[in-house]
């Protein structure tokens, strides 16, 4: 990886996304940054972000080029970087963070809820949306009406929409008779409502829980958090 020679040290903390400038001039002053051991007060001292030690209240800092955040989108919010009506799935990160020019690594519709991961990592978000990769997106879905045997199969088979697209084949795993979990490995516009809809049925809910090994897990609606270490390489291995 190629890293500046020098950065700054309230640069180095912004850009990983741990402190804005103005924090990191706060822990400077209180003397909870260290660089090699030795406690640093300013600012605009420089470090170099492959060799040097930079420990926060004792604890060693990596500096990353990228980073990787999961969100939990909630119904109403779009995704995107900006809009001039809706709140975005930017929004939901403090303002701090929106100086690291985040983008959302694909599209979830603005009533689907769900898993989206933040990045601003072009290339890795590229490749784990290349048709390429076939990397697995697992949601939730929950129709209107009772969905047969015949439906699941003529789905999971792959079949042909309005305007002509074959879909690929996927894999549904039933719950109820009205509810599962589809897992698609490409993500074509409106794809599991026109599945459904092909089915003459209709999506009343639907929530997006994993991306690849990457699961939402608990983390509530309308809230974020960093990707781990293990996620961020099955993230950036797509
Ligand atoms: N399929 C849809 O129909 N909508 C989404 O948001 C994602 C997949």
């Amino acid at each position: 990886m190629c890293y500046y020679l020098y950065m700054r040290i309230d640069k180095f903390f912004s850009e990983i996304g741990k402190f804005s400038r103005k924090e990191c001039a706060d822990k400077l002053k209180r003397g909870l940054i260290t660089v090699n051991g030795e406690t640093v007060k300013k600012g605009e001292f420089k470090v170099d972000p492959e060799k040097d030690t930079v420990c926060y209240n004792g604890e060693v800092i990596k500096y990353k080029k990228y980073v990787y955040i999961l969100v939990n989108k909630p119904d109403g919010v779009v995704s995107a970087t900006e809009d001039g009506r809706d709140k975005t799935v930017i929004d939901l990160l403090p303002n701090d963070m929106k100086r690291l020019n985040l983008f959302p690594c694909g599209r979830l519709d603005k009533d689907t809820v769900g898993l989206v991961i933040l990045t601003n990592d072009g290339i890795s978000a590229h490749n784990a949306l290349s048709p390429k990769h076939h990397v697995e997106k697992t949601y939730h879905f929950v129709v209107a009406d009772d969905f047969s045997n015949e439906d699941k199969t003529a789905i999971e088979n792959g079949l042909t929409l309005a305007d002509g697209y074959a879909t690929k084949p996927c894999k549904i795993d039933r719950l109820t008779s009205k509810s599962g979990h589809i897992t698609l490995t490409e993500g074509k516009y409106h794809e599991i409502k026109r599945l459904f809809g092909a089915r003459g049925n209709k999506i009343v809910f639907l929530e997006r829980i994993s991306f690849s090994k990457i699961t939402l897990g608990d983390l509530p609606r309308g809230e974020w958090r960093y990707l781990t270490e293990e996620e961020e390489k099955i993230f950036t291995n797509a």
